[in-house]
């Protein structure tokens, strides 16, 4: 009934490329981040959409799953809010896959989805991360909403992230512990700390593209700004990083004309043509949903917060597999 009621949300957007080539930040080289934001294609493969998974050990299959990091620097910008409601919105109107994974030692994933959480995890992310060969799956669990598996909350992951610095290829674990689950999802999706640290770096390392919530604050430019620097350093020492998804505008108080004007005109800027179509907006519902553990899909069902997040699964899901929106 509520992935019913999701799918009548489904916003009809087209599937629109990330622009004619990035204007850059100041500063920023500019053939560099080319290569790093290059317009995201989408994909030839069409994917069958896919019902409830029975258990993901059962099901390995070549790599296929698309990882997607949700990073931004800045803490409160919606990134957790982001993570939950686009991992639920691409599995309950997209029949996707998806694994989220809980980077973010707060534990706010699971805690946010903790009514639809079916199981605990035979392993914490820690664990799954600091093993001889690290693997993630053991770290998955079922939720009520069909297709959806996350990653528990781990308060150990500040010493994970310790113990990982003194690993050889320490920013190349998670995708080592993530090649099992591509075979297994359509759609990984990654919860950041609010920082840059190792865990983010194995993040965007682990990642195929990055998505990035930005406020309409000043905060939040700058940390938009300090992110692309870390892609580019990324690219320079790896000779690889993920592509820019899109900057995802969240928390818009619709009413604060001046402001919103203000900052787009600074992003458009920097980053012109790199911001998604999709906005969303502030919305108590969201908060609402997330202090009684539920997706706002299924709490609030016609809030507008609900559609904002249907909106935006539909945009990514264009945008990764250049399917037409449900
Ligand atoms: N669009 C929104 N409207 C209103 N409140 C929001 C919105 N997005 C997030 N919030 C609230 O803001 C707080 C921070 O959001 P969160 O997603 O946890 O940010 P982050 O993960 O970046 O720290 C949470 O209480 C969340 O419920
Ligand atoms: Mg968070």
């Amino acid at each position: 009934m509520a992935a019913l009621e999701c799918a009548r949300f489904g916003v009809a957007m087209a599937a629109q490329g990330i622009g004619t080539g990035p204007q850059l930040a100041q500063g920023l080289g500019q053939r560099l981040m080319q290569a790093v934001v290059s317009r995201v294609q989408p994909q030839a493969a069409q994917r069958e959409p896919s019902g409830p998974i029975s258990h993901p050990y059962l099901q390995a299959a070549p790599a296929r799953a698309q990882v997607v990091a949700v990073c931004a620097q800045k803490g409160g910008v919606g990134k957790t809010t982001t993570a939950v409601h686009l991992a639920a919105g691409l599995a309950m109107n997209h029949g996707m896959r998806v694994l989220l994974v809980d980077l973010d030692n707060q534990g706010h994933v699971a805690s946010s989805l903790r009514a639809h959480l079916r199981a605990s995890a035979e392993q914490s992310v820690s664990q799954a991360l600091l093993g001889l060969d690290p693997d993630l799956l053991p770290a998955a669990v079922p939720t009520t909403v069909d297709g959806l598996h996350v990653t528990g909350a781990d308060k150990q992951l500040s010493n994970a992230e310790a113990q990982l610095a003194t690993r050889m290829g320490r920013e190349m674990i998670l995708s080592r512990g993530l090649r099992a689950a591509r075979g297994v999802y359509d759609v990984i999706l990654i919860d950041c700390p609010p920082n840059l640290g190792l865990l983010t770096l194995n993040a965007l390392f682990a990642a195929d593209q990055v998505l990035v919530p930005c406020d309409l604050s000043v905060l939040a430019l700058e940390g938009v700004d300090d992110l692309m620097r870390t892609l580019q350093n990324l690219q320079l020492m790896f000779g690889r990083a993920p592509q820019l998804l899109g900057l995802l505008h969240t928390r818009v108080d619709r009413r604060n004309h001046k402001q919103n004007a203000a900052i787009r005109r600074a992003l458009a800027q920097s980053y012109q043509g790199l911001s998604l179509d999709t906005e969303i907006g502030t919305n108590t519902a969201l908060p609402g949903a997330q202090l009684g553990g539920q997706v706002v899909f299924v709490s609030s069902p016609e809030s507008s917060g609900a559609r904002d997040y249907a909106s935006l699964a539909a945009e990514i899901h264009a945008k990764l597999f250049g399917k037409a929106p449900i």
